[in-house]
C-alpha cells in the first residue's frame, strides 16, 4: 500500500505517525507557574538532541489553538523537570494527561509524592526513577500545527541508585514504559544483545 501524504487530513497523518513511530518513551513533565502552581503531563513525542551539552527534546501541541499548561508554563519560566516513566507509574502517568483546568495544581490533585528540585524551581516525581532538571534552550516549530518543539539543556541527571553501572543505565532494571498509538503502551520485551565487533 501506498499513502500519499498530500491526501491525508492532518489527523489521519498524526494517526499513521503515531503508529509508525514506536515505541516512544515517555518524558512526564513537571513544570511550575509563575504563580506557584504545580504541572505535570505526559510526552511521547520526545528524544535527546545533544550530548554536549546534554540536550533533550519533546513537541507540545496547542489544545483549542492555545499553549497546554506545560509549554505555557515553560515560556513563563524556562525551566522543567523531565521525569521518566517505568512501568509501576503507568496509572498515575497515564492520569495526569487529563485536561484539567487551569489554576489546579496537579502535582498536588493527583497526590503524586514529590520532591523539590536541586537547582530549578518545578518539582521532580518522588518514585520517578530518573529525572532531568532541565533549563529551556529554545523552541522551534515546525510544519502548520503550530505545535512547539521545545527543547532544553539538562543540568542535573538524578538517577536511582541501582540503576547505574560503569556509567551506563541498565535498561532491564529501569523497566521503562513506552507508548505505542493512542492510550497502549508497551514494555521493554526481550533484549537482544550483539557483539559489537560485528558490526
Ligand atoms: C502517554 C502520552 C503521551 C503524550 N504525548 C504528547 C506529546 O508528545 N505532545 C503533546 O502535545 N501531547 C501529548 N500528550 C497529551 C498531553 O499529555 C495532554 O494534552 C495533557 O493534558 C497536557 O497537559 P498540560 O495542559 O497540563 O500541559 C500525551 C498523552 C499521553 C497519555
Amino acid at each position: 500500500m501506498k499513502i500519499h501524504s498530500e491526501n491525508l487530513t492532518r489527523s489521519e497523518a498524526y494517526k499513521l505517525l503515531t503508529g509508525v513511530v514506536v515505541p516512544r518513551p515517555i518524558a512526564w513533565i513537571s513544570t511550575i507557574s509563575n504563580q506557584g502552581r504545580s504541572n505535570v503531563a505526559p510526552f511521547s513525542c520526545f528524544t535527546f538532541v545533544s550530548d554536549d551539552p546534554p540536550m533533550i527534546g519533546f513537541n507540545c501541541g496547542l489544545r483549542d489553538g492555545r499553549r497546554k499548561h506545560t509549554a505555557a508554563n515553560i515560556l513563563e519560566t524556562g525551566e522543567f523537570v523531565v521525569n521518566i516513566v517505568d512501568e509501576p507509574l503507568l496509572d498515575p502517568m497515564h492520569r495526569s494527561a487529563i485536561d484539567y483546568p487551569d489554576g489546579i495544581d496537579e502535582i498536588e490533585l493527583l497526590d503524586l509524592p514529590s520532591v523539590g528540585s536541586d537547582l530549578i524551581a518545578p518539582r521532580r516525581i518522588a518514585s520517578s526513577p530518573i529525572s532531568l532538571e532541565c533549563v529551556m534552550d529554545r523552541t522551534v516549530i515546525f510544519g502548520r500545527s503550530g505545535a512547539e518543539f521545545i527543547v532544553g539543556e539538562i543540568k542535573l541527571f538524578h538517577v536511582r541508585d541501582d540503576l547505574l553501572r560503569n556509567g551506563k543505565i541498565d535498561s532491564e532494571q529501569l523497566r521503562p514504559l513506552a507508548r505505542l498509538a493512542g492510550s497502549v503502551y508497551g514494555t521493554l520485551g526481550d533484549i537482544i544483545r550483539i557483539d559489537r565487533s560485528e558490526v
